[in-house]
C-alpha cells in the first residue's frame, strides 16, 4: 500500500496551538495537507485568551514548507464552530477532516463541583464538539467525504476520582460519534474516538514518573491514521499513549432471559446476577439495531 498522504485535503484542528492538536497539525502538514490551526490561546482551565499560540503553529507549517492559516475563535459558542469551518472553505475551498481536540480542566470531587465548573468544561468538551462538527458535517455530505475525530478520556469512558464534569463530557462525546458514525454511513463519513493519555500541559502534574513515556507524538499516528482515505473504520475508540495502541468498545453480554414478557422476581435477578454479568460471548453492538437483534434471537430461544 502507499504512504498515507493528505494532498488536496484540508484539516481543522481545534485547540491545537499546543500539546497533542499541535503534533496532529505538524504531521498532517508534513504529509500535504492543509491545516486550519485552530486555538483559543487561553489557560488550562479555561480563562484567557490569545493569538499567539495558533500563529506560532501556523508559522512552523509555513516555514517547513506546508500551508495553514490561524483561526482564535473559542469552539465553545456556535458561532465560533461556524467561523473555523468557513476559514477552512475560504482559505483552502473544502474541509475533509475535523479533529476536535480542544479542552481543559476544572478538576474538583463531586461534593465540591460548582455550576459554573460544570457548564464550562460541558461547553468547551461537549458542546464545542457539535459547533465545530455541525457545519463541518453538511459541508462533509455535500462533498460525500469525511473523516472526524472525538478526543475523549478514560477519565469517562472508564472513570477517574475528582473528574464527574470532565469525565461526563468526555463519555457525552462517545455518544456523539457513535451517532454520526450512523448518520455520516452513506456519505463515507467516518467518526472515531480516540482516549489518548500524554504529557502535556494539562496532565504534567498528574502523571507522575511515566510522563517521561508519553510524549503526546507517541498518539500521533493512530490519528494520522483515522483521518486518511486509507481509513475506512467507523464507530471505534481507541486507547492510546505512550506507543500502545489498543481497542475499546461497549460490549453486551447474552445475560438471562426470564422467559417471553417475563417479569421475574427481584429475588430471580438476585439468584441470575452472574449469568447477567457473565461477559463470556459478548458481542460489540453497532447499533440499537444490534441489541434488539441480540435480544429477539434469545426471544426465539
Ligand atoms: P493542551 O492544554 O496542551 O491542549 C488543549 C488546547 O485546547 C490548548 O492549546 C488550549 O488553548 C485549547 N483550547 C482550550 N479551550 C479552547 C476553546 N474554547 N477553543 C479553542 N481552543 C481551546 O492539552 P492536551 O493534553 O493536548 O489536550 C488535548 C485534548 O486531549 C483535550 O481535549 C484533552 O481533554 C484530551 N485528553 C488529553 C489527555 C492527556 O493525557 N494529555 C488525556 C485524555 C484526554
Amino acid at each position: 500500500m502507499s504512504d498515507i498522504r493528505f494532498d488536496g485535503k484540508v484539516a481543522l484542528i481545534t485547540g491545537a496551538g499546543g500539546g497533542l492538536g499541535k503534533t496532529y497539525a505538524l504531521a498532517l502538514a508534513a504529509r500535504g495537507c492543509k491545516i486550519v490551526v485552530n486555538d483559543l490561546g487561553g489557560k488550562s482551565d479555561g480563562t484567557g485568551a490569545s493569538v499567539s499560540m495558533a500563529d506560532a503553529v501556523v508559522k512552523e507549517i509555513e516555514s517547513a514548507g506546508g500551508m495553514a492559516v490561524a483561526n482564535h475563535d473559542s469552539v465553545a459558542t456556535p458561532e465560533g464552530g461556524k467561523a473555523m469551518v468557513q476559514a477552512a472553505i475560504d482559505n483552502f475551498g473544502r474541509i475533509d477532516i475535523v479533529i476536535n481536540n480542544a479542552g481543559i480542566l476544572r478538576d474538583k470531587t463531586f461534593a465540591k463541583l460548582e455550576p459554573a465548573d460544570l457548564g464550562i468544561v460541558l461547553d468547551v468538551h461537549l458542546k464545542g464538539a457539535f459547533y465545530v462538527t455541525q457545519p463541518a458535517f453538511i459541508k462533509m455530505k455535500e462533498q460525500n467525504y469525511g473523516r472526524i475525530i472525538f478526543t475523549a478520556s478514560s477519565a469517562g469512558v472508564l472513570g477517574n476520582f475528582g473528574q464527574t464534569n470532565y469525565g461526563a463530557a468526555k463519555m457525552g462525546l462517545v455518544g456523539l460519534s457513535n451517532v454520526l458514525a450512523l448518520e455520516g454511513a452513506k456519505n463515507n463519513i467516518k467518526c472515531n474516538v480516540i482516549a489518548p493519555i500524554a504529557r502535556t500541559r494539562l496532565t504534567e502534574q498528574l502523571l507522575g514518573p511515566a510522563a517521561a513515556t508519553l510524549d503526546p507524538e507517541c498518539v500521533t499516528p493512530l490519528v494520522t491514521y483515522l483521518v486518511s482515505e486509507q481509513c475506512d473504520l467507523t464507530h471505534n475508540i481507541f486507547s492510546v499513549g505512550g506507543g500502545r495502541f489498543a481497542r475499546m468498545f461497549v460490549g453486551l453480554t447474552p445475560g438471562w432471559f426470564a422467559g417471553k414478557g417475563g417479569k421475574p422476581a427481584p429475588e430471580q435477578i438476585r439468584d441470575h446476577i452472574g449469568e447477567i454479568r457473565d461477559p463470556a460471548s459478548y458481542i460489540i453492538p453497532d447499533s440499537i439495531a444490534d441489541e434488539m437483534r441480540a435480544m429477539m434471537e434469545m426471544f426465539k430461544g
